[in-house]
């Protein structure tokens, strides 16, 4: 082989091995949480975020400059929310495997999300921690570590215990969209 041939085969390789280590490193809890988008949406247009949490969505590494924040933000939530939600009303209590994510944009015209967050129920103990709450930025796939944020997530979201710790503004989004669903067709009865 000529030495050229040999140095594209080998950059080629490199490229394929440095794909695949990528692809390995995402975990499992990873490709389920990038899959949110076929969740149930719960928002119709891109709602517009609260300050404080719009400030928090701002990525903290520094490739994006001191100037990114978020403000405006789709939500998604799975079936189990959902159903319990539509089930325990204002008392509601959601199941272990419940799932919210809130998909953030820079702008609210942007068609591009940056970040999402994720809220997955662990266990049921009736406290913050029993939701798993997760950052990933969507330009490169990566979770955000913890020790950028200057307030943690579960400090702030501890103040929605009324609606075990999902915010009132995703709260309000989850009745409204609760009503708007046909009802369960009744099951015939013979
Ligand atoms: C300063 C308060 C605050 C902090 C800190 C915070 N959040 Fe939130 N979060 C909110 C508010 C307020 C909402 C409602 C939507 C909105 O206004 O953006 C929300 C919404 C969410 C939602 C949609 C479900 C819900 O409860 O509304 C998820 C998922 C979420 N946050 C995850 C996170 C994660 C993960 C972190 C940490 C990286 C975090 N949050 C940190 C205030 C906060």
């Amino acid at each position: 082989m000529k030495p050229h041939r040999l140095l594209k085969t080998f950059l080629l390789l490199l490229a394929l091995f440095i794909t695949t280590a990528a692809a390995a490193n995402e975990t499992a809890d990873m490709v389920r949480y990038l899959d949110y988008r076929s969740l149930p949406r719960i928002s119709d247009d891109p709602v517009e975020m609260t300050l404080p949490a719009a400030v928090l969505c701002k990525d903290p590494t520094p490739e994006f400059g001191p100037h990114v924040f978020c403000a405006a933000m789709h939500l998604y939530a799975n079936q189990a929310a959902l159903a319990a939600k539509a089930k325990g009303g204002d008392k509601v209590r959601y199941p272990i495997g419940s799932l919210f994510v809130k998909e953030k944009f820079e702008r609210k015209e942007a068609t591009a999300p940056m970040l999402i967050t994720v809220m997955e129920k662990m266990s049921d103990k009736g406290q913050v921690e029993d939701w798993k709450f997760t950052m990933i930025r969507l330009s490169d796939r990566s979770v955000v570590a913890r020790e950028h944020f200057k307030i943690s997530c579960e400090d702030c979201h501890a103040k929605f215990s009324e609606h075990d710790f999902i915010s009132s503004a995703s709260d309000s989004l989850l009745s409204a969209f609760l009503k708007k669903q046909p009802p369960v067709p009744a099951v015939a009865k013979r």
